[in-house]
Order: structure tokens, then C-alpha cells, then sequence
């Protein structure tokens, strides 16, 4: 599993997403007696115990959401008393281990941890969609272990549901397909932008990332971020996508980006030095809606401002609010990151989307045309898989 859940300062989970998307796997695997052993990652403590990334809360919420008692267990695999444990374990019973990234041969795959999972079951079951970019002793090492004896290793449903949408419906998309691309940076996503400008009849980008594009247009952008050394793959992309590309045409300036900037309208060849850009404007929120709105398949990855700000927050709800309406019309809606799901559980609108990925760096390495080793090691993916 990908626990791997934000925490308050008090250790409170504070978004669950994570944990309340595997429960359909938990729910048919109890009511089918299997005895569950989950592993997870929280954070990146360096392989060596570290109580701020201990998986207590996380086994709590478990418990909570479950109805039954999930004990964290400290003893680590390959140790006699985890596996006494193991084979005392009822039909049923669901235990959690502590943080698998306590251990150092985690992340390095070392096959001795893998191997010592892999005693653990008889079945490997992957439903770490947002891990599945790495290929640990976890998500990796173990499935190869309990292949090697024969066992099967099988997506969970949570692994299923993010394939299908994130993988099949950008390969064959209802059309009109658009992706609405934010967020800070391009160079994160280069490689997802060159994935989609083929497939996309719209690719629309917003957030900072529009800065440099801006930049690569010769327009003034104040003191924006720009990623200065993408200047010219901006405008590299730019001649090539021609009509395609949509970048907004004004913006929400201030000199400051915080809750009580004193914000103003510009076109975006009006931003004034020493202003920064926070958002869209509201021209460009109806040009983006109105594309939204028109397609039949969406995808969403990253916020068109800094819309944990209000007075920046009103362009990434424009866009969070067209996909529900999309969505109410019959399109196919995927969100994808961390940003971009908050943002549509702050606009209200998270249930009314058909999908929010778990996943931050799997889901985009999977858009950018990419193969997951957590992915590749299953050999039944479930219906819409493709390895068995
Ligand atoms: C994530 O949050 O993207 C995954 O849990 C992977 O975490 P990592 O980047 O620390 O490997």
C-alpha cells in the first residue's frame, strides 16, 4: 500500500485519500478470509526508525475505517516473532508493519528484504499505485520473491482503477480530449507535455508554469517565477503546438502572494515590474471553462494559482468547477497530484469527478508515456491489464 499520508504537528492524518481508496481491496479480501499483511512507506526516514514517520496513525485510522482492531506491528520481516505473528493471524485479520523505509535495504530493493516479505504471504497483492515509480524491496522485491515460489502477484483494485483511467483513457480518450496542465515548474513535466501534445485536441496550461511560456512569447512577467533555463523549450513547444497550447491571457497580479495581497486584473502583457503572478484572470477562467466544458475527456494536473491564497484561489475553482460540470454532462474527468485533488476537495467538487489519482510523481511518469517496476512485476493487472 501507499500509505504515505500528510500529518499534523499532532501526528492527525489530514488527508486520507490514500488510506479511504484501498478499502474496497481490504473489504473483499476480509469478506473472502484473507489474512492481510499491509506494508507501507511513510515519508523518508533513512532507513533507521525515526518516530515522526511511524505508521501509528495511520493503523488507527485503519482500525476506524475497518471497524476492527489493525495492530502496528514493530518486529521487522525476517525476525521469528513477526512471524509468529504472521501464522497466528485469524481469517480476516488485517495487520499494518511499522514504516518498511525503517529498514535501509527498502529502498535500495535488496533482495534479502524483498525475500523476507516475501516468506510473509503466499499471495502479493500491489495496490501502491503512488510508490509504483519505485521499484523497492516493498512493491518490487517481495512480488519477485513470491512469484519465484509460484505465487501470483495481482493488482488490487486501487492499482487496477488508477490504470485504467490514467493509462487507457488518455490512449484511446472520448473526444474532445483536453489536459489542463499547472503548477510550478514545466521541467517536472516536460516529458507529460510532450507525451500528450500528441493525443490532446487541447492542452491548456496555467500556474507558474505559463510564466515561462510567457517569457518565451518576450512578455514582461515582473518577478513571477520563471524557470529561465526553459525559456526556449517553452518556445520550442510553443511553435509546435500551435493552435493546441492555450496559455491564459490575463492574470492576477500582486507584489506580494499572501492571503492579504492587494491583488489587480492584467492583461498578460500589462504585468508590472516587481509584480508577481498568483492566478488567471477571469477572462482566462471562461476561455479555460468553456474548453472543460466542451470536452469528453478531461485531465487535470496542477493548480492555475496559488490557490491556498483566497485572493488566487478563484482560477484553479473556475477550472475545478467546469470539470464537475463536465463530468455531470458525461465526460471522463482524471485528476492527478496532490495539488490539483486538494484543490477540487476545496472547491467542493472532489465526488463529482470520475477520478483522483492517489498518485504525485507515479501518475505523471505513467501520463509521460513511462512503465512503473511496481507495475511491471504484477503478472495479472486485473480486466483492463495487459501483462497477463
Ligand atoms: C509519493 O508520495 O509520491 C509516494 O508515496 C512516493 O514517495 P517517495 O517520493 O518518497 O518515494
Amino acid at each position: 500500500m501507499d500509505y504515505n499520508v500528510p500529518l499534523s504537528p499532532e501526528g492527525a492524518v489530514t488527508d486520507s485519500i490514500r488510506v479511504d481508496s484501498t478499502l474496497p481491496t481490504l473489504n473483499h479480501l476480509r469478506e473472502a478470509g484473507a489474512r492481510i499483511i499491509l506494508v507501507s512507506h511513510l515519508g523518508r526516514p533513512k532507513g533507521t526508525p525515526d518516530p515522526r514517520y511511524s505508521l501509528a496513525p495511520v493503523a488507527q485510522l485503519l482500525s476506524r475505517r475497518l471497524g476492527a482492531d489493525v495492530p502496528l506491528l514493530a518486529d521487522p520481516p525476517g525476525s521469528d516473532a513477526l512471524m509468529e505473528r504472521v501464522e497466528a493471524m485469524e481469517d480476516g485479520e488485517v495487520v499494518l508493519l511499522e514504516n518498511i523505509r525503517f529498514l535501509s535495504g527498502e529502498t535500495e530493493n535488496d533482495p534479502e528484504l524483498g525475500e523476507a516479505l516475501g516468506r510473509l504471504g503466499e499471495v502479493f497483492l500491489g495496490d501502491a499505485f503512488g510508490a509504483a515509480h519505485r521499484a523497492h524491496a516493498s512493491n518490487v522485491g517481495a512480488a519477485r520473491a513470491i512469484r519465484d515460489r509460484g505465487g501470483p502477484a495481482v493488482a488490487g483494485f486501487l492499482m487496477e482503477r488508477e490504470l485504467r483511467f490514467l493509462r487507457e483513457a488518455v490512449r484511446d480518450p472520448a473526444r474532445p480530449f483536453v489536459a489542463v496542465l499547472g503548477g510550478a515548474k514545466i521541467s517536472g513535466k516536460i516529458d507529460v507535455i510532450e507525451a500528450l501534445l500528441p493525443q490532446v485536441d487541447r492542452l491548456i496550461v496555467g500556474g507558474a508554469m505559463a510564466n515561462t511560456f510567457f517569457r518565451a512569447l518576450g512578455l514582461s512577467t515582473g518577478a513571477s517565477l520563471v524557470e529561465e533555463d526553459r525559456v526556449a523549450m517553452a518556445g520550442e513547444l510553443l511553435e509546435r503546438a500551435g493552435e493546441k497550447l492555450l496559455l491564459p491571457v490575463d492574470c492576477v497580479v500582486a507584489t506580494t502572494l499572501d492571503a492579504a495581497a492587494d491583488s489587480r486584473t492584467v492583461s498578460r502583457d500589462g504585468v508590472g515590474e516587481g509584480e508577481r503572478i498568483g492566478d488567471i484572470g477571469a477572462t482566462s477562467q471562461e476561455l479555460f471553462s468553456r474548453e472543460v466544458r466542451g470536452a469528453r475527456t478531461c485531465l487535470w494536473n496542477g493548480p492555475m494559482g496559488v490557490f491556498e491564497l483566497a485572493p488566487f484561489a478563484e482560477g484553479t475553482f473556475a477550472v475545478a468547477r467546469a470539470l464537475a460540470e463536465a463530468t455531470d454532462a458525461g465526460a471522463i474527468s482524471v485528476v492527478g497530484g496532490g495539488d490539483s485533488a486538494a484543490a477540487a476537495v476545496a472547491a467542493d467538487v472532489a465526488e463529482r469527478l470520475t477520478h483522483i489519482s492517489t498518485g504525485g510523481g507515479a501518475s505523471l511518469e505513467l501520463l509521460a508515456g513511462a512503465s512503473l517496476p511496481g507495475v511491471d512485476v504484477l503478472d495479472q493487472l486485473g480486466d483492463e491489464g495487459g501483462n497477463e
